[in-house]
């Protein structure tokens, strides 16, 4: 990881001041550095866990996330982002959207140097990360689940890039096939489970621990696991929830009070069952891989993101 940070640092330099700065800036706020993560305990699988090609794909993966917040919070307004103001926040929509751009042609041109086959996965992760992010903005069709829509959307602004990482750690240390399919799977679901703890903590954490404004997605009127599932009660005790789940919740007063009855609800319980449950899943498809501490490793990764408080 050290190794990753270095060659973040460096590849993260633009021909102005201005720009190294504003693309450093959510770099250097923090964040928990998954995705790379995952790309190097993926690589423990192959031969060439070490390889530079491992790191490089490790830098690859935390690029086109970083370059993917300053767009989502340009998408959500969002005012915080690692505990630090975010771009839209700090400069300004033009300057974060940009900046994005600028990361993602960075990762880009890092992905080339890892073949042809690493450029055409990390399109069809970018296509899949947009699909899933512009679902997110329409409302499912009529004769559809609006809870099939939101997992659908989980799966494709998160799951995709989380089973990207896997499957590049296990492809460019030299794992066998089955390993790589596996564990591509494995991350699919590991990063469907993360994107919903997130939602949840958006809905129960305070911004210092999570680095966020508490209840973001709320205000926005994003759909979420827990808010989906809560929509789904008749008990009339709800009444007033669903009511203000269709009212306006740039309203303070009544955000506050949404957030609230929220955080009370029995779907919280219920969307965090619902994350134990994939991570079970994910566990199960490790069986491929011989036991032993890199095993238990991808095991305890699944664990932690069930049992994640920022
Ligand atoms: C965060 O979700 C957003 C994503 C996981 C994906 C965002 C994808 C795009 C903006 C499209 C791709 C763009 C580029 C440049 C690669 P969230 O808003 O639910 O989470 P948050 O609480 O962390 O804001
Ligand atoms: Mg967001
Ligand atoms: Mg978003």
């Amino acid at each position: 990881m050290a190794e990753v940070e270095r060659e973040l640092e460096r590849h993260v330099t633009g021909r102005t001041e201005y720009v190294t700065t504003a693309a450093r800036h959510l770099l250097h706020a923090g964040g928990k550095r998954f995705r790379p993560l995952l790309v190097l305990l993926a690589a423990e699988t192959g031969p060439d866990a070490a390889s530079d090609d491992v790191v490089t794909a490790a830098c690859v993966v935390e690029l086109t996330h970083l370059a993917s917040l300053y767009h989502d919070d340009v998408m959500d307004e969002a005012a915080l982002r690692r505990g630090a103001d975010s771009a839209n926040a700090r400069w300004d929509n033009h300057v974060a959207i940009l900046t994005g751009d600028f990361l993602f042609s960075k990762s880009s041109e890092l992905t080339a140097e890892l073949g042809a086959d690493a450029v055409r996965i990390q399109a069809q992760t970018f296509t899949r990360l947009v699909e899933g992010q512009i679902m997110e903005t329409v409302a499912p069709a009529a004769d559809a689940d609006p809870l099939e829509h939101h997992l659908a959307v989980v799966a494709g602004k998160t799951g995709s890039l989380i089973a990207t990482s896997a499957l590049y750690g296990a492809r460019f240390a030299g794992a066998p096939r089955e390993v790589e399919e596996a564990l591509a799977a494995y991350g699919e679901i590991v990063g469907c489970a993360f994107q919903i703890s997130d939602d949840i903590l958006d809905i129960a954490s305070d911004s210092d621990e999570s680095g966020k404004t508490p209840g973001t997605d709320l205000r926005e009127g994003v759909p979420t696991l827990p808010v989906l599932l809560a929509r789904r009660s008749s008990d009339p005790a709800d009444a007033r929830l669903l009511e203000l789940l269709d009212a306006d919740l740039t309203d303070d007063a009544l955000h506050a009070e949404a957030l609230g009855l929220l955080r009370a609800h029995p779907a919280m319980a219920e969307a965090r069952a619902y994350v134990v449950d994939r991570a079970h899943e994910a566990k199960a498809l490790l069986k491929v891989l011989p036991e032993g501490p890199v095993r238990e490793a991808l095991d305890a990764f699944a664990d932690v993101v069930a049992t994640r408080t920022a």
